[in-house]
């Protein structure tokens, strides 16, 4: 291993935090991981685990790229962390069923059908009665959807608990309950990050604090201009399998999860760090499962709850050199991609950390990219 020889301090300990200490300490640095809260409970926990480049990217490209990448590393990381947790993480690549209401809504799905299948990806164009094939219970007023066989979904909670448990179990440290404060700069690099009475020296540092990446960027006196996206979602029980797969209408979708739960989501709103559901947001997201899977109606919402994407500008993750540092690092900015990206990203920033090289970093994801632009409100 080349790179820092002492501590690498990660702040953050969502899933990308917790896949960037387990990548790192599986590689024999020293992370350190501090999280403000406790890990995975922010936006990893407050997410779906949709495994879905092609059913939320609009344009091919790095997103697209990274995300197929990211989908086809995910196998191997289950098997992996399933080895050495010892628990089941609810891998289930079983494909997506996006859909349609109208004429407009088939004509937008098939454009995107259209050149995604021109790059080659085994899509299947479905009329309304096909759609219902697939999925009994599906509202009749269905006309059309795209049926993408290899995307799915994973437990989002179980791997963010697996990463940092397989991170734990090769020396990774992991401090919870640990707001960074402060960072003590010197020269050009960050050689110390103050997290409540503590203040931890480090070699290198790893900024993977979600939505709250901008705000610590700031204390560093950088501009990393990442805003938080609230996503509602609601939990619905009650009902054998209302759906078999994910399905995807144009305000929302459903995604069954273990014990025949279905999540529900999500909302997209700008309301700043307030993290809390809303009455109207709850509402909303049961009428839109209840027009996908009329049944739905008779479900009950067993919880609630609501997470802050990290949102950039370009709608690009951030990963890679900090701009006016030789030793700090971003690897935020997911967006709506964090669960399925998270791992990947985890990859990225060990390999480039400790080689020097961030070649494999899509151009397109460099932080630096902002140096220029103001930081957003
Ligand atoms: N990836 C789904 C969402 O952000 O709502």
């Amino acid at each position: 291993m080349s790179g820092p020889g002492g501590d690498v301090v990660i702040v953050g300990g969502g899933i990308v935090g917790c896949a960037c200490a387990y990548e790192l300490a599986k590689r024999g640095a020293k992370a350190v991981l501090l999280e403000y809260g406790t890990t995975g409970m922010q936006a990893t926990n407050a997410a779906a685990g949709m495994l879905a480049p092609l059913t939320e990217t609009h344009e091919p490209g790095p997103m697209l790229e990274a995300g197929v990448r990211a989908l086809r590393a995910y196998p191997r990381l289950i098997d992996e962390l399933r080895a050495a947790c010892g628990f089941d993480l609810e891998l289930r690549l079983d494909g997506i069923l996006k859909v349609a209401f109208d004429d407009e809504q088939a004509a937008t799905l098939r454009r995107r059908y259209a050149w995604q299948r021109e790059l080659g990806f085994p899509l299947e164009w479905l009329d309304g009665a096909t759609c219902r094939e697939l999925e009994p219970r599906l509202s009749a007023d269905v006309v059309a959807g795209v049926f993408s066989p290899g995307e799915g979904s994973v437990s989002n909670q179980m791997v963010a608990l697996a990463l940092a448990r397989a991170a734990a179990a090769h020396g990774a440290v992991i401090h919870q309950h640990a707001g960074v404060r402060s960072f003590v700069r010197r020269d050009g690099r960050v050689t110390g990050v103050r997290a409540a009475d503590t203040t931890h020296a480090c070699d290198a540092v790893v900024l993977a604090a979600g939505a709250r990446s901008g705000q610590l960027a700031a204390r560093m006196g950088t501009d990393l201009p990442v805003r938080p996206v609230r996503g509602q979602m609601i939990a619905l029980g009650g009902m054998r399998t209302p759906v078999r797969h994910i399905v995807w209408g144009p305000d929302g979708y459903l995604v069954p999860r273990a014990n025949g739960i279905v999540f529900a989501g999500a909302t997209v709103e700008e309301v700043g760090f307030r993290r809390r559901t809303t009455a109207a947001g709850v509402r909303g997201l049961r009428a839109m499962a209840s027009a996908l899977v009329p049944q739905l109606r008779a479900a009950t919402v067993h919880f609630a709850w609501a997470g802050l994407r990290p949102g950039s500008a370009d709608g690009l993750p951030m990963i890679g050199p900090l701009p006016g540092y030789t030793n700090a690092f971003a690897a935020t900015g997911h967006f709506r991609n964090g669960i399925l990206l998270g791992p990947l990203t985890g990859v990225l920033v060990a390999d480039g950390l400790l080689s020097g090289d961030w070649g494999a970093v899509p151009a397109a994801f460099a932080p630096a990219r902002f140096a220029a632009m103001p930081a957003l409100a």
